[in-house]
């Protein structure tokens, strides 16, 4: 497909608000402040941030070239340059598959919170826990909200990128900001927010081992939508004006921005009010209506502001998973828009199914030790996404020519990109390096083994059988 065929964002504040939009989603808000809380706060924090900052920022300044040097998304944009890196592409639609396959849970969970606000929800903040377990092992209600914020994806991203998911972004992305400044305000002027604060910055590093490493990595990837082509296909999209580096920057400071103001608006309450930071993926659920419990109605207006917040940050994020499977299928197997959207949904609805049910009813169903949630989770948040990234390094790195990724990072010499020699080799080597090691002897500490070696299997059987796709 050639450049002007191509449809592209409308503006630079439009790309970068559905970039934003892709990178802060529930990463930030509900899995940042509990994968923390697990990890022991204030050391998880030190390692996320070297990971965002020396690892993973090199990843995102590659995936944009990468897409835009292309203009193809995922698979594409690999196999414009080798058939043999086909897989790697693919790789990132199965994870995308994956991803909406949970994703959207959590999505509905959040749409719900919206209504429950006003429905009770923060009637009896003892109850707030319980009721919490109770919802979501329930049998249908899940499934509804799911349904219902999956059809949203479907309505915005068949609407196409400038029309759809950049009119989403550029509204409803400054509205989330405000809102969790307001709640990071409350519960940072709570008596004893202070010990929260120390739980989050205050380093620990007792706790720290190679399954820590692995999971801040895991979620600097997640958080910053990269290591599957969510990246690459947006950056196709891009226009050749636009100054990559910048952007990605911008990007990555947003987003670490906002996942820090999660931990602020979140830890200083949970100690306050004697709760504890390793509650599991119901924390923000748990926690945010606590404290809006005991500010009476206002209480109620910010709990439905900031469940609506939650459920928008999933939405523009969720979108650009959607997006990643539909430019697969538009880009290669020449799908109009609609029949992709409709057909990639459909599976992800029968996914989500099964992972809103492994909560509940069936409980007792799992695959290789894990119910099927977690099972989408780990297998693409500890496998899938690093090692897509460390395909997408050695891919740039080594088979791509080092002046074509100049010239396309500097716009064919029309910005400066002073760095560029540090990011090339970084990119070239340092990344590979560190995130194979972090990989191995993450992969080798972590309980869940029999899923471990699932993943590494089909990485495999993609890398064989990747000519057919
Ligand atoms: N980054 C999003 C979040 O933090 C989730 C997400 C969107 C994502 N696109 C992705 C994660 C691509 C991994 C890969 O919620």
């Amino acid at each position: 497909m050639n450049q002007n065929s191509r449809e592209h964002w409308g503006s630079r504040i439009g790309f970068i608000m559905a970039a934003a939009g892709s990178a802060v989603g529930l990463g930030n808000i509900w899995r940042f402040p509990y994968v923390a809380g697990d990890n022991g706060g204030g050391a998880f924090m030190i390692i996320y941030l070297v990971c965002v900052f020396f690892i993973v920022s090199n990843i995102m300044v590659a995936e944009l070239a990468v897409g835009r040097r292309s203009q193809l998304g995922a698979v594409g944009a690999y196999k414009s340059i080798s058939k043999k890196w086909t897989f790697a592409g693919a790789l990132g639609v199965l994870s995308g598959f994956l991803i909406m396959g949970f994703y959207p849970v959590v999505g509905g969970w959040a749409l719900a919170h919206v209504f429950k606000s006003f429905t009770g929800l923060l009637n009896n903040p003892a109850m707030i826990g319980a009721n919490f377990d109770i919802f979501i092992e329930s049998p249908v209600q899940p499934l509804i909200w799911m349904t219902l914020f999956l059809f949203a994806n479907v309505w915005i991203v068949a609407k196409g990128v400038k029309g759809g998911i950049e009119t989403a972004g550029k509204f409803l992305m400054p509205l989330l900001f405000v809102l969790l400044l307001i709640i990071a305000g409350r519960s940072l002027t709570l008596s004893g927010a202070g010990e929260g604060i120390r739980f989050l910055f205050q380093p620990d590093w007792s706790e720290v081992n190679a399954g820590t490493v692995l999971a801040a990595l895991g979620q600097a990837f997640f958080s910053l939508s990269l290591g599957m082509g969510c990246m690459i296909t947006y950056g196709s999209y891009l226009d050749k004006k636009e100054n990559l580096p910048n952007n990605a920057i911008l990007v990555l400071l947003m987003d670490t921005g906002v996942a820090i103001l999660a931990g602020l608006a979140l830890f200083p309450a949970i100690f306050a009010f004697g709760m504890t930071p390793s509650g599991g993926p119901g924390l923000v659920f748990v926690v945010a209506p606590t404290i809006f419990a005991e500010m009476g109605f206002l209480g109620i207006i910010l709990s439905t502001l900031f469940f609506g917040a939650l459920m928008i940050a999933a939405l523009t994020s969720s979108v650009s998973l959607l997006e990643v499977v539909v430019t697969y299928l538009i880009d290669e197997k020449a799908l109009s828009r609609k029949k992709a959207v409709g057909l990639a949904a459909t599976v992800m609805v029968v996914l989500c199914i099964f992972s809103s049910l492994s909560l509940g009813m069936m409980q007792n169903f799992s695959i290789l030790g894990v119910g099927m949630f977690d099972f989408f989770d780990i297998l693409t948040d500890k496998i899938f996404l690093a090692i897509g990234g460390l395909l997408l390094a050695i891919f740039t790195g080594w088979t791509l020519k080092k002046e074509d990724l100049r010239d396309e990072l500097t716009n064919g010499g029309q910005v400066s990109f002073k760095l560029f020699d540090v990011w090339y080799l970084m990119t070239k080597f340092v990344v590979p390096v560190v995130i194979g090691l972090v990989a191995i002897a993450g992969i080798m500490s972590i309980e869940e083994t029999g899923v471990m070696i699932l993943g590494l299997l089909i990485i495999f059987v993609f890398a064989l059988f990747s000519k057919k796709l």
